[in-house]
């Protein structure tokens, strides 16, 4: 069992990150947490506003590209835990420019591995935790679960980036024993997702009564998992996971994109008075997304065999909190539509 003093949180700043701050440092009020996110687009302090003035969080500026910053975090905070989220995230990003993804997710996370296995700064190595996604294990036909056991076959330059740092977060453990552990989680969907993905920009533009662009025929299938409940599921593998091992986190929840689209449209519809109807037909088919992975799934067997735990919402449940919260936030979603999100929407689907 890990008992952390002090952890570095990467990219604390960003969706599932700040989801994990708000609830894990009011809970433990033991543990200095400290936020290491570079503030790209995707990063964003106003998802931390009703935690930031509380004693046991810090937030420091500073990009994980940059060994001299990391070196500056270590030398000042002495972390003993890690729980590494930091990263390019957005699939169709990584394939209009891929350059940021392998810099981020694959030398920033080696840059933090040599940090921890140096003890930089005279601080202990007690865990490192990176989060990944299921996006390794590549596509899944009609049938069948990603395991831990699952070949990696990613597509994307992200599900490429990210399977390369798994690989290199791996390797540290069995060469230099150092006591890592690994997540790989479907898709999170809750409070605070920037709104180039799926569930949040199509909530808003429901809102908005703008096109919902479809990629492709709108039958490829996710495993969706509400937010909180992924970061229940890393606390209980940082906390209880085994040094070295692996852990697949899902929701049991698989949907086609359809289904996920026409249900936020019924939600969207029950919570405002806007018509069904109306809602549904917003949506648009647009050009696919190329190498688009027709199915995720998780087979979450060995965290909730080994370690116990469980989502607790079902997608019905989650998705009706998520819309909720964005119904309510509107300062949040002003607030994070900078210039430089407009222009992406732009790009993005002009093209297709
Ligand atoms: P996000 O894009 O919302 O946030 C990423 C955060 O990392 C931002 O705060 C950003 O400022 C920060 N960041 C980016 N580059 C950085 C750098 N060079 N140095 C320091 N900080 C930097 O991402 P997310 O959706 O919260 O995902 C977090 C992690 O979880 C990622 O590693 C992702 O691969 C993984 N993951 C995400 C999902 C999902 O559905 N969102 C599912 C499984 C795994
Ligand atoms: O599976 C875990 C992964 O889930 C994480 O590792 C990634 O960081 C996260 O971004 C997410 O990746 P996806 O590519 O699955 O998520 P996205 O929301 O971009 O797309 C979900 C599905 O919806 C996918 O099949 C593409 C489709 N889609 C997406 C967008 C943005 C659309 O049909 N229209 C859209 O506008």
């Amino acid at each position: 069992m890990v008992t952390p003093n002090t952890i570095v949180v990467t990219g604390g700043a960003g969706f599932i990150g700040s989801n994990f701050l708000n609830l894990m440092v009011p809970r433990h009020p033991e543990i200095l947490f400290v936020n290491f996110d570079a503030l790209t687009y995707a990063g964003n302090l106003a998802s931390l506003e009703s935690i930031k003035d509380l004693p046991n969080y810090r937030f420091e500026h500073g990009d994980i590209r940059d060994r001299e910053a990391i070196k500056r975090v270590w030398e000042t905070h002495k972390p003993d835990c890690v729980v590494h989220f930091a990263a390019e995230s957005h699939v169709d990003r990584s394939i209009s420019g891929p350059t940021d993804f392998i810099e981020t997710n694959v030398v920033g996370t080696l840059n933090l591995l040599e940090a921890f296995r140096a003890g930089t700064g005279g601080a202990t190595s007690t865990r490192f935790h990176h989060i990944s996604t299921d996006e390794v294990f590549g596509a899944l036909g009609d049938e069948g679960l990603f395991t831990e056991e699952t070949r990696y076959d990613p597509s994307s330059p992200y599900s490429a980036s990210k399977a390369s740092s798994d690989h290199i977060v791996r390797a540290y453990h069995r060469t230099y024993g150092l006591p890592v552990t690994i997540t790989n989680c479907s898709n999170n969907y809750g409070p605070r997702h920037f709104p180039e993905k799926l569930v949040p920009l199509m909530i808003l533009n429901t809102m908005e009564g703008k096109p919902l662009p479809v990629y492709g025929s709108g039958l490829n299938v996710r495993d969706w998992l509400y937010v909180a409940d992924h970061c229940e599921a890393i606390w209980t593998v940082l906390t209880q996971g085994v040094p070295g091992e692996t852990y697949n986190v899902g929701g049991n929840a698989e949907k086609t994109n359809l289904d996920v689209v026409h249900s936020i449209c019924r939600m969207v519809g029950e919570e405002t008075g806007k018509s069904y109807d109306d809602l549904a037909g917003l949506i648009t088919y647009v050009k696919d997304r190329p190498g688009h992975d027709f199915r995720y799934a998780i087979d979450a067997t060995k965290i909730r065999t080994e370690l116990g735990w469980e989502p607790t919402e079902t997608f019905e449940s989650g998705l009706r909190k998520t819309v909720r919260w964005y119904i309510e936030n509107t300062n949040w979603i002003d607030q994070i539509r900078s210039g430089e999100y407009r222009s992406w929407i732009e790009k993005n689907y002009s093209q297709r």
